[in-house]
């Protein structure tokens, strides 16, 4: 069967390779591919800054991003509850042994050792067919079986919005106002999210958004400021009351320092977004510091997801199509058939918010 793959390290090798169907064991499921999503990271890779083949391979299988349907299931593998036409979504990180990955939390690997489908030493989703194992496989419920291909990116989200809340148990802690830096996918999803919470939701980014960011500003409720005009900078100000949280998704190393600034006393600002290369600056430290130890407030850097941040985000997924229905859908704005897709150039066009390859014979 086809697959899309890539040589780590180089830019523009994306190529199609040809590879077996996987066989599966009694403990495995096979899938069947509908469709796959691109984002940020799919890019640097396809740049060449990014991505790990698996040991002893040339080329990666790219795609981390998918949806597919229960095509096989192992003898062993059907005390899961898994069957045949059961849409799914596969998790991204595989563990490494140590203790954190062992306890089901990968996302918070101690090694550094763990691979990822479709990025870094494990071969992704972009094929006809894949093999897993039950207990990485999300079972996903009709309502969203449009959106689901964005459920890793929402599962991302919602780590992003879930550890704040987490950490902030160290007090007595009731945010009203957050700030989301970015409008990407998982900008326009963490928003979401913390509207469903009940705060107050900024959304700030550089381009004058479109018709579809500016309808879900509007269907979901979330302010847009427009940071090219005020900077990052400015926009404690113009909003004029205590930020309680910042979640920081631009990877703009400019913004970062800011993005820290930016919340009011206790605040806590996560930063899910990886940035490459380098970038120097003369900050103030000094500053920094003061603010920082005077008013509490931390920063954290934000990874990955487990199955539980994907099983939690199906369920936020079902609430916001109740809500809305149709409007996360609506964030995929392009198609592209899998035969035609032989470029990453696809992810430069900025006026899409999410960008899929649709599999052969895929009517999911
Ligand atoms: C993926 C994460 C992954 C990260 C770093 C992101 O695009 O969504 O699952 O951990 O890249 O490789
Ligand atoms: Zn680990």
């Amino acid at each position: 069967m086809k697959a899309a793959a890539i040589i780590p390290m180089r830019k523009g090798t994306l190529h199609f390779v040809d590879i077996p169907v996987p066989r599966i064991s009694k403990d495995e499921v096979l899938v069947r591919v509908v469709r796959v999503g691109l984002d940020g990271t799919d890019r640097e890779i396809g740049m060449g800054y990014y991505g790990k083949a698996p040991k002893g391979c040339k080329y990666l299988v790219v795609g981390h991003e998918s949806l597919g349907i229960v095509e096989e299931v192992g003898r062993a593998a059907r005390s899961s509850g898994l069957k045949e036409g059961d849409y799914v979504v596969a998790t991204v990180r595989r563990p490494d042994g140590c203790a954190n990955c062992a306890a089901g939390e990968s996302d918070m690997c101690l090694t550094g050792n763990y691979t990822e489908r479709g990025i870094k030493g494990a071969h992704g989703y972009m094929t006809r067919y894949y093999k897993e194992v039950p207990g990485n496989l999300v079972k996903i419920p009709a309502a969203i079986r449009e959106p689901a291909v964005m459920l890793e990116p929402f599962s991302i989200a919602e780590k992003a919005v879930t550890q704040p809340f987490a950490i902030q148990r160290r007090m007595l802690w009731k945010p009203k106002v957050a700030v989301v830096l970015g409008t990407g996918t998982v900008g326009l999803f963490a928003a979401m999210l913390l509207r469903l919470r009940g705060l107050e939701v900024f959304s700030a980014d550089r381009t004058a958004s479109n018709a579809l960011k500016k309808r879900i500003f509007r269907s979901i409720g979330i302010k847009h400021i427009d940071s090219k005009a005020i900077g990052v900078a400015g926009i404690p100000e113009m909003i004029g009351k205590p930020i309680d949280m910042v979640v920081e998704l631009t990877g703009s190393p400019t913004v970062i320092y800011d993005a820290m600034r930016m919340t009011g006393p206790n605040g806590i600002t996560s930063l899910v977004s990886v940035t490459g290369g380098s970038y120097m600056e003369q900050v103030d430290m000094a500053r920094l510091n003061y603010e920082m130890v005077l008013g509490n407030r931390l920063a954290v850097g934000v990874v990955n997801s487990n199955k539980g941040h994907f099983e939690e985000g199906a369920r936020d997924m079902a609430r916001i199509e109740k809500m809305h229905p149709g409007l996360l859908r609506s964030m995929i704005t392009r198609r592209v058939p899998f035969g035609e897709f032989n470029s990453y150039d696809i992810l430069e066009d900025r006026s899409q918010v999410k960008v899929v390859i649709e599999m052969p014979g895929s009517k999911g």
